[in-house]
C-alpha cells in the first residue's frame, strides 16, 4: 500500500516509516516540522536504503497543501500522527491544541474523502481512559475524564472518527491507544528529540545520564504501587511501529470481505465490518519509575541521580493494558522488553547528545 503519513518526521512516525518500508509498503510524509527535524527523514531513508522519502512540509490545517499532495500521490490509507502532544503546554494553550489537533484532523479527513481515501489509523492514547476503571485496561474499559486539553483532543477525535465511520461505512477507522512509547531504532540514528526540558520520564533519564540535567525528579513515592512510584506500560517504539503495519491488515481484510461477500453481508470469519477498530498498544507489563531508573543504570552502566519530589498534578498511580485484542485480531504483540528499551534509549542519546541539531 502507499500510505500518507502525517507527522512522519516525528518520534513515532519516523520509526513507523522504517517498518512500513520493511513490510513492502511505501509512504508520503506530510509534516509542518513544528516539533521535528527533516534530518530524521534523511536518516530514515539511509536506514531503509532509499534515496529519499517523499516529503511535503505542509500543515494538516492547510487544505490546499493537502489537496496538492493527494492529487500528486494516490494513497490507500493514512497513518495520522500529526498533532501537538505536550500535556502541560496544552493546559496553557488549550485553543492552540484544539485548533491544531481537532481542526487539523477535520481538514485532513475531508481532503482524504474527496480523494477517495477512506482508511485511517489514528494515534490515540491511554490517556482517554482517564483514571482507569480497571487494571489491566482492556478496550472495554469505559473512557474517563481527561485531566488536560491534550487528552481531550484525543478523546474527542476518537468520537469524531467513530461518527464519521458510522455515517459512511466506506470508512475504515482504526484507533490505536498507545501506552508509553520509549526506546529508539537499534542503529541509534533516530530517536526522541524533545524541545527544551523533557516532560516524559525516559528522555529526562537519558538527559541526566548524558550530563545535560543534574538529576531526575521522581514525582511522588506515596502511590499505592509496589515501590510507591507511578507504574506505566512502557513500550519500545519499534514495537509500536510494527503495530501500525499490523493494523493495515484491517484495511486489506475489509476490502477482501467486501469483495467476497458483497458490501451488505457480514462475514464473521473476518474482522467485524462497519465498526471502528480500537486496540490497546502496550506490552501488558507495568513498571514503576524506579524500575525504569534501575534497569537503565544496570543495563547501561551509567549513573542516574534522582530525588523524590511531590506528585505531579494530573498523574495517576497505575496504567497498563491487556493487549490481547491486538494479538488476537492483528497478530501483533510487543517483542521488546525493558532492557531493550533502556539500552536503545541510551544508544540514541549517547550518539546524539544534542538530538538532530548537531
Ligand atoms: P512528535 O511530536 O514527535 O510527532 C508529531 C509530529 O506531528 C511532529 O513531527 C510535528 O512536527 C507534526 N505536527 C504537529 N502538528 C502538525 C500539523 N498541524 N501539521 C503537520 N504536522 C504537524 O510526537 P510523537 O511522540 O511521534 O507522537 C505521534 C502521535 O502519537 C501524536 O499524535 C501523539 O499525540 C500521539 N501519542 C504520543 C504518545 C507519546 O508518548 N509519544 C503517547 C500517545 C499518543
Ligand atoms: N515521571 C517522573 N519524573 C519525570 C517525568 C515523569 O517521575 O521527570 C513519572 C510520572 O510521574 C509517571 C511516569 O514517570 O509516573 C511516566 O510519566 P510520563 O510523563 O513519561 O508519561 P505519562 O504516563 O504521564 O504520559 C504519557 C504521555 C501522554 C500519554 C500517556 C498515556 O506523555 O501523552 O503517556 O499514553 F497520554
Amino acid at each position: 500500500m502507499n500510505i500518507l503519513v502525517t507527522g512522519g518526521a516525528g518520534f513515532i512516525g519516523s520509526h513507523t516509516l522504517i517498518e512500513l518500508y520493511k513490510a513492502g509498503h511505501t509512504a508520503v510524509v506530510v509534516d509542518n516540522l513544528s516539533n521535528s527535524n527533516p534530518v530524521a527523514l534523511q536518516r530514515v531513508a539511509e536506514i531503509i536504503g532509499v534515496p529519499e522519502i517523499p516529503f511535503y512540509k505542509v500543515d494538516i490545517r492547510d487544505r490546499e497543501g493537502l489537496e496538492k499532495v493527494l492529487a500528486e500521490h494516490r494513497c490507500d490509507a493514512c497513518i495520522h500522527f500529526a498533532g501537538l502532544k505536550a500535556v502541560g503546554e496544552s493546559v496553557e494553550k488549550p485553543w492552540e491544541y484544539y485548533e491544531n489537533n481537532i481542526g487539523g484532523t477535520l481538514t485532513l479527513v475531508d481532503v482524504m474523502r474527496r480523494h477517495g481515501c477512506k482508511n485511517i489509523i489514528f494515534s490515540s492514547s491511554a490517556t482517554v481512559y482517564g483514571d482507569p476503571a480497571e487494571i489491566p485496561i482492556t478496550e472495554n474499559c469505559p473512557k474517563g475524564q481527561c485531566t488536560n486539553p491534550y487528552g481531550w483532543t484525543k478523546s474527542m477525535l476518537e468520537q469524531v472518527l467513530m461518527d464519521i465511520q458510522k455515517a459512511d461505512p466506506e470508512w475504515n477507522v482504526v484507533l490505536l491507544r498507545y501506552f508509553n512509547p520509549v526506546g529508539a531504532h537499534a542503529s541509534g540514528r533516530i530517536g526522541e528529540n524533545p524541545n527544551g526540558i523533557p516532560n516524559n520520564l525516559m528522555p529526562y533519564i537519558t538527559q541526566v545520564a548524558v550530563g545535560k540535567r543534574q538529576e531526575l525528579g521522581v514525582f511522588g513515592n506515596d502511590y499505592p504501587t509496589p515501590d510507591g512510584t507511578g507504574v506505566r506500560d512502557y513500550i519500545h517504539v519499534v514495537d509500536l511501529a510494527t503495530a501500525h503495519v499490523a493494523a493495515l491488515k484491517v484495511f486489506s481484510e475489509q476490502c477482501s470481505v467486501l469483495s467476497e461477500a458483497g458490501a451488505n453481508q457480514l462475514n464473521t470469519k473476518h474482522l467485524a465490518l462497519n465498526t471502528t477498530h480500537i486496540y490497546n498498544i502496550g506490552t501488558g507489563h507495568g513498571y514503576s519509575v524506579l524500575d525504569m531508573v534501575k534497569a537503565f543504570v544496570r543495563v547501561n552502566g551509567v549513573d542516574v541521580p534522582y530525588s523524590i519530589k511531590p506528585r505531579r498534578a494530573g498523574d495517576i498511580a497505575t496504567c497498563y493494558c491487556n493487549p490481547a485484542k491486538a494479538k488476537a485480531e492483528l497478530g501483533w504483540e510487543a517483542k521488546y522488553g525493558i532492557d531493550d528499551m533502556v539500552r536503545d534509549s541510551w544508544n540514541w542519546q549517547r550518539q546524539n547528545p544534542e538530538g538532530y541539531s548537531e
